[in-house]
C-alpha cells in the first residue's frame, strides 16, 4: 500500500555503482532520489563509441535524466548526439533555426519572454509518437534562477494506492495542442492557419497509464499542459480524476530539479518524466539550445476499458430501483 507520504518504492542507495560497463569509459552517479543522474567521461564534442550510445541509451531510460557537465559543444555535435537515438524531429510552433529546423534556440532574455513552459508537462504528447527524449543545451545561463523542474511518473504511478492504480487501467485521454492555439490570431487567416494544423495534429488519445519499452515500468502519461479530458467519461469526473492526477507531480520526493551551468547537456526520457521550466530568471538571458528525439506510439499497461463502464446517468433508470424493490411507485406508473 502506497501513499504520499510513502515512497513509490523503496529505492536503491544514492551511492549505487555506476550501471554502464567500465569499457565504455562513463562514470554515472544518481542525483535525484527517483530520477536524476549526472553522466562524466565523455566529450560529446567527438563521435561515441557503439557501446557507449548503448549504455547511454540504458541509463537515460533507467534514470529519466541525465546530466553531462562540461561539455564545449556546438550545434552540430548536439544534433549529432540526438541522432545517436533516433531520427530528430521538428517541432511545428516552436522557433526553429532558419538553415536547420531539427534545432531550437531559446534566446529569452529583456523584451522576448520565454514561451509558456513553466507548467508540468512531457513534450509534444499531442503527435500520435511523442518523442522518445529532449536533449537541451546551456550556452548563457541567468546568474540566479532559470532551474528546470523534474517529476518521475513511473514514481507517480508506483505512488498511487492500489485501488487508484486498478481504477486507471485501460482509461485513456484525449490530447491536444492547446497552449500553442493563442499563437494564431482571431481572424480569418489564423483561424484558417489554426484548422491547417488541426488537419495535421488532430486531438490523439493515449493510454492514462503506459508501459515504458525499455525498463517496462509502468508510468502515468497525462499532463496538465495537452491533456484535455479522459476518453467516454463525463467532462465533470473527468475533470476530477485530472486534478487529482495533475496535483501528484507536486510531491517532492518525486522530483529532482535541475540547476544549470554553462555548457551543460540535460537529456530527457519523455515517456517517463515531466517537467517545467522555471521562468523566474527574466528578464535576464537565457540561452539555450535543443533537438528533439522521435518516439514510438504508447503502449497500454492493460486492454482499453469497456465504454459501458464510464457510461454516467444524470438520473439512474427507475427499473433499477424496482428491480431491488426499492421504487417508490409515481403516479404514472402501472
Ligand atoms: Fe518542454
Amino acid at each position: 500500500m502506497n501513499s504520499a507520504e510513502a515512497p513509490a518504492t523503496a529505492p536503491a542507495p544514492a551511492t549505487a555503482p555506476a550501471t554502464a560497463p567500465a569499457t565504455t569509459g562513463l562514470k554515472i552517479r544518481r542525483m535525484g532520489v527517483f530520477l536524476g543522474a549526472e553522466v562524466t567521461g565523455l566529450d560529446l564534442a567527438q563521435p561515441l563509441a557503439a557501446p557507449q550510445v548503448d549504455a547511454l541509451r540504458l541509463a537515460h531510460a533507467e534514470h529519466g535524466v541525465l546530466v553531462f557537465p562540461d561539455q564545449k559543444i556546438v550545434a552540430e555535435d548536439l544534433k549529432r548526439f540526438g541522432r545517436y537515438f533516433g531520427t530528430l524531429s521538428v517541432h511545428p510552433f516552436s522557433t526553429n533555426a532558419a538553415d536547420s529546423p531539427e534545432l531550437i534556440v531559446y534566446d529569452n532574455k529583456e523584451g522576448n519572454p520565454p514561451a509558456p513552459t513553466d507548467i508540468w508537462h512531457t513534450d509534444e504528447t499531442f503527435r500520435e509518437a511523442p518523442p522518445m527524449g529532449t536533449a537541451l543545451c546551456s550556452k548563457v545561463i541567468p546568474a540566479v534562477g532559470g532551474d528546470t523542474a523534474f517529476v518521475s511518473m513511473s514514481a507517480v504511478y508506483e505512488g498511487l494506492s492500489d485501488r487508484w492504480q486498478r481504477f486507471l487501467c485501460g482509461l485513456e485521454a484525449i490530447h491536444d495542442f492547446k497552449p500553442f492555439r493563442s499563437l494564431f490570431p482571431n481572424d480569418r487567416d489564423g483561424i484558417q492557419k489554426m484548422r491547417h494544423y488541426e488537419d495535421i495534429y488532430p486531438a490523439v488519445t493515449h493510454p492514462l497509464v503506459t508501459v515504458h519499452p525499455i525498463t517496462g515500468k509502468k508510468v502515468l502519461f497525462v499532463n496538465p499542459q495537452f491533456t484535455l479530458c479522459i476518453k467516454g467519461m463525463a467532462e465533470d469526473e473527468s475533470r476530477m480524476i485530472l486534478d487529482f492526477l495533475f496535483r501528484r507531480t507536486q510531491i517532492h520526493e518525486y522530483q529532482y530539479r535541475h540547476h544549470w551551468q554553462p555548457d551543460m547537456l540535460v537529456f530527457w526520457d519523455n515517456r517517463c518524466t515531466q517537467h517545467s521550466a522555471l521562468h523566474d530568471y527574466y528578464p535576464q538571458r537565457r540561452l539555450m539550445e535543443r533537438v528533439t528525439i522521435a518516439g514510438t506510439r504508447p503502449v497500454s499497461a492493460d486492454p482499453p476499458a469497456d465504454p459501458k463502464d464510464l457510461r454516467r446517468y444524470l438520473m439512474p433508470p427507475l427499473a433499477e430501483f424496482r428491480a431491488r424493490g426499492q421504487a417508490v411507485k409515481r403516479q404514472l406508473d402501472t
